[in-house]
């Protein structure tokens, strides 16, 4: 069934060569988005890691993830937080800076989203490097939360962002569908 539910979603994301820029092998997630069967088996495998981690919120990264996380949410009967670029939330914010491969970036969370009882499922579609989702890790631990683990589409193993996440993640797991 696992195996069905891999195919299934591998069969939906389309690799679009030099996109954004020459040498990258962008994963585009559209065709899975229109593809109700696909969209709906992703949402369900999602909200199953909610229900056996025991996540009491779900936290989207700008901007795929909120496309995915936000029906894990309702799914599994969970606020949504979103977890965005600096500079676009309006309220008190967390912000959280990390390095890329050339310069940095940041992101920020609106503190009161999240408090001491909360355990925090990240979703996003890619995992990459990991370092956007250490960085959600990050401000997850600094509102005083607690990390129920990190759910992703695909993971680019040869980029080795599990290896990234692992202190962060402090023993929750991260789960790559
Ligand atoms: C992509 C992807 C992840 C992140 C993974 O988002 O959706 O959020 O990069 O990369 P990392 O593991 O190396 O940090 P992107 O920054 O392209 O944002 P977007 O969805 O707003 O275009």
């Amino acid at each position: 069934e696992t195996r069905d539910l891999a195919t299934l979603l591998l069969s939906r994301i389309r690799d679009v060569a030099d996109y954004p820029e020459p040498g990258v092998m962008f994963k585009d997630i559209t065709p899975l988005l229109a593809d109700p069967e696909a969209f709906t088996a992703l949402t369900d495998a999602f909200a199953g890691i909610a229900e056996r981690t025991g996540a009491t919120k779900v936290v989207g990264l700008e901007a795929r993830g909120f496309i995915l996380g936000a029906p894990v949410a309702v799914r599994a009967g969970l606020g949504f937080v979103p977890v965005r670029k600096a500079g676009k939330l309006p309220g008190a914010t967390l912000s959280q800076a990390y390095d890329l491969e050339y310069g940095s970036a940041e992101i920020e969370v609106h503190a009161e989203d999240l408090c001491g009882d909360d355990r925090v499922l990240v979703v996003d579609d890619v995992l990459a490097t990991g370092g956007t989702a250490e960085a959600s890790l990050q401000l997850i631990h600094r509102a005083g939360a607690r990390v129920a683990g990190v759910a992703v589409l695909m993971e680019l193993s040869f980029l080795d962002g599990r290896a990234r996440l692992e202190a962060a993640l402090r023993g929750a797991p991260l789960e790559s569908l």
